[in-house]
Order: C-alpha cells, then structure tokens, then sequence
C-alpha cells in the first residue's frame, strides 16, 4: 500500500481561532494535513512535500510592523495556495497588491458574496441567485480590506465591506477567500476545500478510516517486533481506542491497567472490564485504588494540587502494575493531535497555562519504557470513526470526554468518598435524562458538579438542609471556547425533581449558563 501521508496538504497557522477545523475539513475530505505555525523555516516548508498549502486565518494586521509572514519557500514551491482571511491578506500583501486598514468598514458575521468570474475552485458555486449573479452566504471576520490584487490575479467575488472577497491565479493555482470555508455557516465551505485539496491540489481521498487502520497497524508491528506493551486504560474514548487498536495490532503482546480510583462515573468500572476483557478479550488488569486516592486526597482542597496529587498516583499505581510485568518495554498513550497542537503552542510560549490536563504531560522524566501514541495524528472525530471500525460500542465511542482527574475536579474543595457517591447519583440521572431526550450527542460535552454548600429545602411538612449540584451541559466545537447549552425547560425541571426525590442529600438543582470565556467548562 502507498505511504497514507504521501499526499499531504499544509496548513500554516497565523493564529487563527478555527484553524483546527480547518484541518478537519480537510482530514474530513480524506486527505491527511497538518498544521504548523507560520514562522517554520523555508526548509521545513520545503521537506513537508505538500500538494498544496492552506494559509489560516489570524489576529493581526499584516500592515502592522513586525506582522505575521508567509515563508517565502510556500510562495515560490509552484504548489497550489489557498489563503484564508488573513492568510489572502498576506497573500495580497507579499506578492505587491494593496492592504488598507478599514477600521469602520470591519466586518464580522454573516455576508453575501456575490461571484463575478468562474475560476475552477468557485465554478457552479451558488446560495442565490439574485440578477442573474449568483451568491454565497459566508461568513466573515476582517478589519482590514484588500484595495489592489497583485498582479495575474482576477476578482472572482465581492461583498458589501470586502469589494475583493474572493481573488484568483488560475494559472498559478493561487486563490484567496476573505471569508472563512472551514465554519459551518458557510455553506459551500466544505464543497471549496474539498475542490481545492482534491480537484486542485490532486489529492486521491485515501485518508479513510479503514486506511488509517491498516496504516496504524502496520506501524505499531513494525515498532513493537516481539516486545510487549502497556496501556494505562481510562474508560474514556481516547485510550479505548488505543486498546482496541493495539489489540488488532499486537494482540496478547497488549496488557492494559485499569485503575478504579474512586473518581469514575457511575458503574464506568464494571462496563470497561466488560467491554474490553469479556467482550474483545484484551488483557486487562484491574487495580482497585479508591482507598489509596481518597486517602491522598484528604485534606486538599485546592484544584491544581488535586490534579497533582491524582495524577502522581495515577503514575505512582501505575508503575507498579508495570513492574510487575517482566517483559514490557513500551507505554501505549492516548495523546491525539489537538494535543500535539496545544502543548507544542503552549512550550513556544503562545499560550497561557489555565489548568494542568495531566494525562498530556505529568510522565515521570525517568521512564524506562518507551512511548507509544498511535492516535498523535488524529482528531477526535477521527479516532470515533476509527473506534466504530475497530468494533468498539457507539455508546462508548461517542461518549462526552471525560478529565482524567475525573469526579476529583467536579467536588468542588476537598474530596470525600460521601460527596463521590451522591455525585456519581445526580450525574447518571442527569446524563440518562439526555439519553431520553435524544440529546446527549447534541451537546459536547455534559456532567454534574457537586457543590459542598448547604442550601434549605422543603419536602411534604419536612424542612431539609442539604447539599447543591449544579448542571453543567456546553456546546463548543474545540473545547477552547464554549457556550451553555440551551436544554429545554421541561428537561430540566425534570432532572432537577428526579435528583431532589431520589438523592436524600441534594435539596437544590442549578443549571450552569456560563459560558467558556470566561468561565470554564470544568469548575476547577
Ligand atoms: P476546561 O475546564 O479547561 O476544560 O474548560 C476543557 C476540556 O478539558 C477537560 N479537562 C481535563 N481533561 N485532565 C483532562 O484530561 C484535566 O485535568 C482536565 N481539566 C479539564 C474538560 O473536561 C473539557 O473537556
């Protein structure tokens, strides 16, 4: 079989907020790409071997002093180029036609480009027609505006703030948008990267899951040979889809530890044993921590030294599982890309430290045994669809990501095996609720918070005075940003009934409508 990664597309970063979906798009038309920041050398530009180059949106003006560039090696390589927003602004900026500042004509939202030419990429393209022209409803987000194309480009479109949206090189293969492909309130979005990384940049579509199976299996037998391998199984979509993959791969050569600390969901213990060592048949070592995690946990109340301390013990458990076993020599992760993305961003320095997640560093700088990460390339809904193929259950496979401090940062202040347990109650009501409303997969990600105050209540002719939980329910496409999901009243109410009649302990139910800024999606 051909190297999967043979045909490649690069995407240069210049900050832009949906840069990653960008990447996903393309991945989503079947072609594998990756993102890098805009100042890597010209070299690397160069060794990438691209069939073509995405140029992302971004912050800046690219008049400003000391603005974001594109290398010269991705001007002149004769590959085709797409730049988005900022990244046609570059375009037009370094290639000698005119950026204005516009600073009463920005534009951000919704807008319609209306086509004036039919160059390949936009060709039959079409929202409306209104006289005979037809139009695309996009959507914006630019300050500046491009006033003159550089030379041997022709203006295929135009809106109301942006009189050049849309420009064109059809002899270069050089194309630049003002407005954004990749979010879904551009229509034809998708159809335009699809045209630009299959028609234009003659990319065959192999990226599938049944290929990026057969690719990560051919991989691993290679790396591993003989030896054996550990994987540290959580419950959560990430490292079940390592198991499964490693266990096509390598078989029993696989041993996985699973270890209950206490802080899981309801009953998530006993359904990972069964779906992993009764029904796949994997290897799977379980350890029964929750005595020694509460134990460590006692007294701590501040959220970053509970990760610390849940997340050193995790290692602490951990290794002695793995020294137990004589023979193995490798570690199996679940690192996926958006993680490859984010701590290469926070190492440079481009990015603020909010919480600790520890399962992406926190690995004892001794390891003896070496690092394995077959999901690194991929995003989440890659390693879902990949997780189906494997034969994984759709339930487990769709669940909501799952913090590896797991209920230990939803108690809020110190952590108690009585709070875990009332917790673990409210949150099964409220997660089976949405199960019921066929809502749990229209939300990103949803949980319960367990708060250590005492509120008043009433029941029958009795008063109560017990503990609150707050709901927690958020709609966001990468996790950096989110809104609180509008979940109908009557859910609701419901949800909030069936925990107060049914948890002797929580006398009030609220409902999160913060949103990430400024909140965050966990409470600590
Ligand atoms: P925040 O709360 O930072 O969460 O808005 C963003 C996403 O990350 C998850 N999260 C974590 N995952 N270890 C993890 O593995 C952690 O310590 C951690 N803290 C937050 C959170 O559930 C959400 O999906």
């Amino acid at each position: 079989m051909a190297d999967l990664h043979d045909q490649r597309i690069l995407i240069l970063d210049f900050g832009g907020q949906t840069t990653q979906l960008i990447a996903r798009r393309v991945r989503e038309c079947g072609v594998y790409c990756e993102i890098h920041p805009w100042d890597i050398s010209d070299e690397v530009v160069r060794e990438f071997n691209a069939r073509g180059i995405i140029l992302s949106g971004g912050p800046e003006s690219v008049i400003a002093e000391g603005a974001p560039r594109i290398p010269q090696a991705a001007l002149e390589l004769g590959v085709p180029l797409l730049g988005i927003c900022y990244g046609m602004q570059a375009m037009v900026h370094q290639l000698g036609g005119d950026v204005r500042a516009q600073a009463s004509h920005s534009e951000f939202g919704y807008a319609s480009v209306q086509l004036v030419s039919t160059a390949d990429l936009f060709a039959g393209l079409s929202d409306r027609v209104e006289n005979e022209q037809n139009l695309l409803d996009v959507w914006m987000s630019h300050g500046d505006r491009v006033e003159a194309l550089p030379e041997g480009f022709e203006l295929v479109g135009t809106s109301a703030n942006a009189p050049m949206a849309i420009m064109a090189d059809e002899q270069k293969r050089r194309y630049g948008i003002q407005f954004h492909p990749e979010v879904t309130h551009t229509l034809q979005g998708a159809t335009l990267l699809k045209r630009f990384v299959r028609d234009i940049c003659a990319c065959d579509g192999l990226w599938t899951p049944g290929n990026i199976i057969d690719d990560a299996v051919a991989r691993i037998t290679e790396q591993v040979g003989d030896e054996e391998v550990l994987l540290g199984l959580s419950g959560g979509v990430d490292s079940s889809v390592v198991a499964a993959l490693l266990h096509k791969a390598i078989g029993k050569q696989l041993t996985c530890v699973f270890v209950d600390n206490g802080l899981l969901r309801l009953n998530e213990g006993d359904q990972v044993m069964q779906t992993f060592a009764d029904n796949m048949g994997v290897r799977v070592i379980r350890v029964n921590a929750e005595d020694r995690f509460l134990g460590a946990l006692k007294g701590v109340s501040d959220p970053e030294k509970k990760r610390k301390v849940i997340g050193n013990l995790f290692v602490e458990v951990f290794e002695e599982e793995a020294a137990k076993l004589a023979n193995a020599t490798w570690l199996a992760q679940g690192t996926i890309y958006p993680d490859v993305i984010e701590s290469a961003a926070s190492t440079s320095g481009s990015a603020h430290l909010i919480k600790s997640h520890h399962n992406v560093g926190g690995l004892p700088a001794d390891m003896r045994l070496k690092l394995l990460e077959p999901l690194r390339e991929l995003f989440k809904d890659e390693v879902r669809a990949i997780g189906v193929d494997l034969g994984l259950p759709a339930p487990m496979v769709q669940r909501h990501p799952f913090p590896g401090p797991g209920l230990g940062v939803r108690i809020l202040g110190e952590v108690t095996k009585e709070f875990a347990d009332i917790l673990r109650e409210a949150d099964a009501v409220f997660i089976d609720a949405l199960y019921a409303h066929d809502l749990y997969d229209k939300v990103s990600q949803a949980f319960t918070v367990f708060l250590p105050v005492k509120s008043v209540g009433v029941t029958g002719d009795g008063r109560r005075y017990d503990y609150v939980v707050a709901l927690r329910a958020v709609e966001t496409v990468d996790f950096m940003t989110a809104r609180a999901a509008r979940l109908p009243w009557d859910m609701l109410d419901e949800v909030s009934r069936n925990i107060c009649n049914s948890i002797p302990r929580i006398s009030r139910v609220s409902y999160d409508i913060s949103s990430k800024p400024p909140a965050t999606i966990e409470w600590e």
